[in-house]
């Protein structure tokens, strides 16, 4: 028997009775008390010299959560797996023309443009903060240049209370107006100056308006990416048929919520069938029936964001009904379905296939 010590002695003795336990079972077994506790702990990245230990898989999604604060007053944030913050830039940001919102079917679409209070705001107000919180915060980055990323990242390195940086290739580079994350070369060449600031554990969160994921995904890794998000909003956009308009200040959008969940999972099965690297599964997560799957796919660890706009606690009732939903399929240890339904050979000739070739010198770590 692997799992919580706590357990031990439970899990034989429910054999029989789980079908009826409520969520929340105590014991007495020979005058002590014993709860059925499933392990939900993971480390999302074991090769890393500092780690990204977390007490559960479940993260909230960058932009959908503010910077925590606001959270903090509601519920008790430390009982989440970890926080990532809103996208942070170089300077403060306003952000689009509104309407910035809109609903659609399955889910919603943004335009904030990453409206923030920019780096210095953060690292004086916001991040000492964090340092005084027990769960992990990844702070997500966003830039116009690779030198505008390059600089977050050496600034965030070394901040008490930032434990990993997330970086959001899905932004214009002024240089030439492509995304980041729409060509290999481009997020290769980012990973790598941005990996050279800092040891922090450095997950790349993927776009999945780009043909071929994998090649992307592979061109990050070999540039010293230590984890994938996948994914980020979908391009997309509605029509208000009055105003014969777009909805959105801005004109289109990127869909989020429950819509983007079948195509954010393909991207998940996808990469990790092909690549090695740890993946944060997110898209369209509402349930603890769509965490498994994501974990199942190959993802580590999720990350939950339009759900809280329906309800703020989410990413806390998930947690909650993860747990009840692993003693219902005997689950003992979250870790044991990472990958479950994975082809047992990883296919590398896929991988193969799609990879660039990359000729930085290694990456600092
Ligand atoms: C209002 C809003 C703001 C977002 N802002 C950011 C952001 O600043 N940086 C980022 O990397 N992703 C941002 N995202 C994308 C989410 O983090 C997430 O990748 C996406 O919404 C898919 O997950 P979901 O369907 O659970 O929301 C934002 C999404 C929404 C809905």
């Amino acid at each position: 028997m692997r799992g919580n010590p706590r357990v031990r002695h439970l899990w034989t003795l429910t054999k029989r009775t789980r079908p009826v336990l409520p969520r929340a079972v105590v014991f007495v077994q020979r005058g002590a008390y014993i709860e059925e506790v499933p392990n939900l702990s993971v480390e999302v990245l074991p090769g890393h010299k500092r780690g990204l230990a977390l007490s559960n898989p479940v993260m909230t999604a960058s932009g959908t959560f503010g910077n925590g604060l606001e959270y903090a007053k509601i519920f008790d944030i430390q009982r989440l797996g970890a926080i990532v913050s809103k996208a942070i830039t170089l300077r403060p940001r306003q952000g689009n023309a509104q309407p910035r919102i809109v609903e659609t079917a399955g889910g919603m679409l943004n335009s904030i443009g990453l409206q923030n209070i920019g780096i210095e705001a953060i690292l004086r107000d916001v991040a000492p903060v964090w340092s005084t919180w027990r769960v992990p915060v990844i702070a997500n980055i966003a830039g116009e240049s690779i030198p505008n990323y390059a600089e977050l990242a050496r600034r965030l390195d070394g901040a008490a209370g930032v434990s990993g940086i997330e970086i959001n290739v899905s932004c214009p580079n002024v240089e030439n107006g492509l995304e980041f994350g729409s060509d290999p070369r481009a997020a290769s060449d980012l990973t790598y100056a941005v990996r050279r600031e800092t040891d922090l554990p450095l997950l790349v969160k993927l776009g999945p308006n780009v043909t071929d994921i994998v090649a992307i995904a592979a061109a990050v890794a070999d540039a010293g990416a230590d984890a994938l998000t996948l994914i980020n909003t979908f391009p997309a956009m509605r029509i208000n048929i009055d105003a014969r308009r777009p909805e959105l200040g801005w004109g289109s959008g990127g869909l989020s919520g429950p819509a983007l969940k079948p195509i954010a999972l393909r991207m998940v099965y996808q990469v990790a069938r092909s690549l090695s690297i740890p993946i944060v599964g997110c898209g369209g997560i509402v349930s603890a029936e769509d965490a498994i799957e994501f974990l199942m796919a190959g993802a580590t660890a999720v990350q939950v964001g339009t759900a809280t706009f329906r309800n703020p606690r989410a990413p806390l009732d998930l947690i909650e009904s993860l747990e009840d939903v692993m003693r219902r399929q005997e689950i003992e240890d979250v870790k044991e379905i990472v990958g479950a339904a994975l082809p047992a050979r990883r296919e590398s000739a896929t991988a193969d296939a799609g990879r660039v070739a990359v000729d930085h010198p290694p990456p600092r770590l």
